[in-house]
């Protein structure tokens, strides 16, 4: 993967006009990529290629269901840092992004239409929220073959009948190949104050029905809670 996004370069360009800004460190960068090799990886052995074999999309639509927001918690509590996907417009309520994920999610939008390979965009920033210093890390994720069982313009039947039910605000379908269907976003809260940060609380499990005993009224499976205080 190239190194930092077109973007983020010139981010760095104006930080090097202004010596005050913090820049996000490479440790930070790297552990931030490795949540999101960890998640891809994850979602290739178990919804990609099992869908390329042609198992059962309903079987395959389960267990994504069931288990994408668990793959993120547990990246989050083995690495202490807030690792979650979102998108400008999400399936998931649960998985909305914050203004800075939006900001920078709307710049990736604007960058691909002006021509730029998606492929090479990443955004990091250090934050202030109140007496926070935090670290923010944004990369887009791209639409492949696979992902259109579920987030394209043609759903079958029945998937559609269970998205339908669980997720009857989804703003995620009608996609095509290639195009950035949401980020992988990582949070660490680096100091509040002049303090380091608090010992990471680990992001506890989430109550959520398995799939097939989930009621239309259920709906929407809610994500373990990473949202940040305001
Ligand atoms: C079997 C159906 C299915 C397939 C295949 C699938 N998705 Fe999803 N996708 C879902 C469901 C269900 C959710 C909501 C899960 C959650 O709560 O995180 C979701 C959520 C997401 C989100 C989080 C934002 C949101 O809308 O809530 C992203 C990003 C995403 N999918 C991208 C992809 C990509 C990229 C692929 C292909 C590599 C893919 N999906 C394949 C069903 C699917």
């Amino acid at each position: 993967m190239k190194t930092v996004a077109a973007f983020a370069g010139a981010a760095v360009l104006l930080a090097a006009c202004a010596p005050k800004v913090e820049q996000p460190s490479t440790a930070d960068i790297q552990q931030a990529r490795q949540a999101a090799l960890s998640f891809e990886q994850q979602m290739k052995r178990e919804i990609t290629t099992r869908l390329e074999r042609n198992d059962d999309a309903v079987a395959v639509y389960m267990s994504y269901a069931d288990h994408a927001p668990e793959w993120a918690r547990e990246i989050s509590n083995r690495l202490e840092l807030d690792f979650s996907r979102t998108a400008l417009g999400v399936r998931n309520p649960a998985n909305a992004p914050d203004d800075w994920e939006k900001q920078q999610l709307e710049t990736f939008a604007f960058l691909m239409d002006s021509g730029l390979d998606p492929d090479t965009f990443e955004a990091a920033e250090i934050v202030q929220e109140g007496d926070a210093t935090v670290f923010r890390w944004l990369r887009p994720v791209r639409m492949m073959d696979a992902c259109l069982t579920c987030h394209g313009e043609t759903i079958e039947q029945r998937i559609k009948l269970l998205l339908a039910q669980e997720y009857p605000l989804d703003e995620a379908a009608g996609y095509s190949e290639g195009q950035i269907g949401g980020a992988y976003s990582v949070r660490k809260v680096l100091r509040v104050g002049d303090q380091p940060a608090p010992a990471w609380t680990p992001i506890p499990e989430p109550v959520v029905l398995p799939a097939d005993q989930r009621q239309p009224g259920d709906a929407p499976v809610v994500a373990p809670s990473s949202t940040p205080p305001e």
